[in-house]
């Protein structure tokens, strides 16, 4: 017998949903168009003015800022016809270097619905899809999306919340930075501290040449270098440092690569591992962030892990019941949840 409430409930909430899902391209193209910068330094506008400031059509611009004030993104003004972007909005929208920026977000969206074609198939035959082989927007997209979590956390609380790094990083220590992909994670610790070297290692060689350009782009040349490796068996000796900055879960075998690290590493150096935030249990995982990560990890992270060796397809949700278990069987004595943020959490390993 179905129940009128909850059924007008559940209505509720799935047109909630199916507006997000049609935002998205008008978000990205808010981004692209730079519609939503032009508001942000402009203030209240028309759509004719926001139309002369972006170089859009006027009846184009209309019918999206309609759109963004349904959605609540802008503010809509029926008196003077102006449409605002409040400050709060503008830190998801407008601002890449807000802890809050999540337009991104909606490219992953994209990223998504673009490897339908090659999941869906998968889902039947059990196999993976190699990260390289997925959409090509994945690997700048993943970048932007994770960049504004590094930029407000790294340094300033990941860091400094394990056992003695950020002393040994201002002396001059060796790190290497494991999945670096677009290399963002590197270049803000290189940045952070002149005095020591990174490098960033990768499988996908075109993501390693996107994090060289970044690097020149930003000047960190002087103390990082990205070369094309795997996580089992990259090049490093005596390390201080290992960082795996939301790639441990993507990896094939996960055990393997803790393995490794254990091998690069000094007696008393220190691996940190960032990862989804997630309980152990799917009951604990079931929320609004969490949704989000079990979404990119059916689409992403599933196929990405089973189309390498071992293919344990950890997924993004995996918990530290998991990860810490698999860290210790790759020979590591100490695990621990140094912090966590809404996004992520930071175990740190010591052997
Ligand atoms: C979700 S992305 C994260 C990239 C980057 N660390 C960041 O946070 O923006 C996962 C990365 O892991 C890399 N990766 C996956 N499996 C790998 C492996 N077995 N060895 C080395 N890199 C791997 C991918 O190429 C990709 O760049």
């Amino acid at each position: 017998m179905v129940d009128e409430t909850k059924l007008n409930e559940f209505i509720g909430k799935i047109l909630g949903d199916l507006g997000g899902v049609f935002s998205a391209p008008l978000v990205r193209m808010g981004d692209k168009l730079g519609l939503y910068k032009a508001l942000k330094e402009q203030g209240p506008m028309t759509p004719a003015e926001l139309a002369a400031k972006t170089n859009v059509a006027e009846r184009y611009a209309r019918e999206w800022l309609s759109h963004q004030a349904a959605s609540g993104y802008l503010e809509y003004d029926s008196v003077t016809g102006k449409f605002t972007l409040p400050p709060e909005q503008a830190m998801v929208f407008a601002e890449p270097d807000s802890p809050v920026y999540l337009q991104p977000a909606f490219d992953m969206a994209a990223v998504m619905l673009e490897n339908q074609p090659l999941v869906e198939p998968a889902f039947r035959t059990g196999k993976g899809v190699g990260w390289g082989n997925q959409s090509q927007c994945l690997f700048c997209t993943t970048g932007r999306f994770f960049r504004p979590g590094y930029q407000t956390n790294l340094v300033a609380s990941w860091l400094p919340a394990l056992d003695g790094v950020v002393a040994k990083l201002e002396r001059g220590a060796t790190v290497a930075d494991v999945g670096c992909g677009h290399g963002f994670s590197t270049i803000f610790m290189a940045k952070a501290f002149p005095k020591s070297t990174f490098v960033g290692y990768d499988f996908h060689p075109a993501s390693v040449e996107q994090a060289r350009v970044h690097a020149e782009r930003h000047s960190a040349t002087a103390n990082t270098k990205f070369e094309v490796a795997l996580a089992k068996d990259f090049p490093g000796k005596d390390l201080d440092l290992v960082t795996f900055f939301d790639c441990l879960h993507d990896m094939g075998d996960p055990v393997g690569a803790a393995r490794h690290v254990r091998q690069t590493l000094k007696p008393d150096g220190s691996w940190m591992i960032v990862e989804p935030a997630a309980g152990d249990k799917l009951e604990d995982n079931l929320n609004p962030v969490s949704r989000m990560y079990y979404a990119a990890s059916t689409m992403i992270c599933v196929p990405t892990s089973l189309d390498q060796p071992v293919g344990a397809a950890f997924g993004a949700q995996a918990g530290y019941a998991k990860l810490s278990s698999a860290i210790t069987e790759g020979g590591f004595r100490k695990v621990r949840k140094a912090t966590e943020t809404p996004f992520n959490m930071v175990l740190e390993a010591r052997p």
